[in-house]
């Protein structure tokens, strides 16, 4: 018989998004959904539409082109709202509400003040609305690890007869324990009558460190929906981690006979995607997609792995798309070389972005003996990908040394103008960051949040990629900046950052 189906629903977009500091622009949320298509996640949920108009403005551009996963839209059990997420959801091609409301005597008392009979009402109410527009209608019981289990199963039974066809089971808090979460969902299936109508889901937080463990567990119970997101963003501790959870179905099948349509190969894509766009970084010793997750140190281990890679690996680094660092292309390589490696990374550069990524990588080359993937990928996402620049990093000049203070001078492009600005610094970044401040006034009323630096592969030659978060009149931004250069790499990423918050308070086009 064949193993049964786990449906992956991705809500890196949503619960991942709430993560605070990871709050995402729609081309953002666009480039991560394009990835989270090509990684086949079942289900991307994409925002809660009505939160904001950012939020809604993003649901409805991810709804607009993917067409391979269903995309789904959050809702409180509100008729505005499931409006507003159905609104957003026009362009999908396979689109899903998800409605929630609090089930816990906690949640139910003391956030919404209602009775329960109140809240059967409201989600049933809830459910019936959304079903007036789709059949793909989820409903979700908040904070349900910690509800009554006997009001869960009536309110579950109700929402099922009012149409909903997924019913998930959140570990809001991160409370529970797996045996526990696993029994819940057991008891589901064996108490509530109608529940062969509906997919039960499960959506565990990772406040004790356990979401994965309960999402497996719940697995066990008979759910057979894990909502997740990549390196396990979310709300405080996160949730369960879209990878770990997958690779642990892949790799213990023995035990978890269930199949996923997850394109493994895609995993470290997707997870360095994500950090470089939040700016949260992947811890090294983090499970599946860490720097040390496939790395032998000690001597024993290396001997083994040498002689049988089985003795010391459970999953290989390549299923989970680590390139073994293999050496892609050289100084020598030409543009048809390059643009094929580009088409295969899944970049497809007009004449124009060509050029300009071609001139970059020759520049480059120059530098560093070797590039591989992740240089092509950092330059390209450097040079071509980023927001269109406003403020614009023409001329940069440092110095500094253990002796002498820091100074720096910067000339920037700025809407066909150069203004210049020039500061000393108690470091060279703080003087380069001051000196675009002289430029861009701006900047000096920003407070930077986060200052980080990864090198994008290993070696001395490695390329910097530098992530910089500024917030501004209550908006915050991430940004970006790559180069061999760490202070370059700095000044370019602290600019990007301007251009966002730039963008966000809408002065370019009004041409300020
Ligand atoms: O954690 C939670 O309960 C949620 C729901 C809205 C699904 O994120
Ligand atoms: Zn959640």
């Amino acid at each position: 018989m064949a193993n049964e189906r786990i449906i992956i629903f991705d809500t890196t977009l949503r619960d991942g998004e709430q993560s605070p500091g990871a709050s995402m622009n729609v081309e953002e949320k666009l480039r991560i959904a394009k990835q989270l298509e090509k990684l086949r996640v079942d289900v991307i949920e994409a925002g809660f539409p009505i939160a904001s108009q950012g939020d809604f403005d993003g649901v409805r551009a991810v709804a607009g082109v993917i067409r391979e996963c269903s995309v789904a839209g959050l809702a409180r059990a509100r008729k505005e709202d499931i409006d507003r997420a159905w609104e957003s959801l026009q362009g999908a091609a396979n689109p899903r509400i998800h409605t929630f409301i609090a089930t816990s005597p906690i949640h139910m008392q003391h956030k919404l003040r209602m009775q329960p009979d109140e809240v059967i009402e409201a989600a049933v109410a809830a459910v019936r609305h959304a079903c007036s527009y789709t059949a793909n209608v989820e409903w979700s019981a908040e904070d349900a690890g910690r509800a009554d289990m006997a009001f869960l199963c009536r309110i579950v039974e109700a929402v099922i007869n009012a149409g909903a066809t997924t019913v998930n089971i959140p570990d809001t808090v991160g409370y529970t324990l797996p045996h526990e979460y696993g029994a819940r969902i057991r008891s589901l299936v064996e108490r509530v009558p109608n529940i062969h109508r509906a997919i039960i889901s499960v959506h565990c937080h990772n406040d004790l460190g356990l979401a994965v463990a309960n999402s497996l567990s719940a697995v066990l119970g008979g759910a057979r929906q894990i909502e997740c997101t990549i390196n396990g963003l979310g709300e405080r501790a996160g949730n369960a981690s879209l990878e770990e959870v997958v690779m642990a179905l892949r790799t213990r099948r023995d035990l978890l006979p269930f199949e996923v349509g997850i394109e493994t190969t895609e995993i470290m894509r997707s997870s360095r995607l994500v950090s470089t766009i939040t700016g949260f970084p992947v811890q090294p010793n983090k499970a599946i997609v860490g720097a040390n997750a496939f790395a032998h140190e000690s001597g024993i281990h290396q001997d083994g792995v040498l002689k049988n890679a089985s003795t010391y690996e459970i999953m290989t680094p390549a299923s989970v798309g680590l390139a073994t660092n293999q050496l892609v292309l050289g100084k020598h390589s030409g543009r048809h070389a390059f643009r094929d490696r580009l088409h295969s990374l899944g970049y497809d550069l007009t004449d124009e972005q060509l050029t300009l990524a071609f001139q970059r990588f020759k520049g480059l080359a120059d530098k560093k003996q070797e590039l591989y993937d992740e240089d092509i990928e950092a330059l390209v996402e450097d040079e071509v990908v980023r927001i269109a620049d406003h403020f614009r990093l023409a001329r940069l000049h440092v110095t500094s040394g253990t002796r002498d203070t820091p100074v720096a001078v910067v000339a920037l492009e700025i809407g066909g103008e150069t203004r210049h600005g020039s500061s000393w610094g108690d470091g060279s970044v703080e003087a380069v960051f001051k000196a675009i401040g002289q430029a861009v006034p701006m900047a000096q009323a920003s407070v930077l949040s986060l200052y980080q630096v990864q090198a994008v592969t290993g070696g001395m030659d490695a390329q910097a990629e530098v992530t910089v978060r500024l917030t501004l009149d209550g908006m915050r931004v991430n940004g970006q900046g790559t180069d061999y250069d760490v202070i370059i790499a700095s000044a370019k990423a602290y600019l990007n950052a301007l251009n966002k918050l730039a963008t966000k308070r809408g002065e370019i086009r009004r041409g300020v």
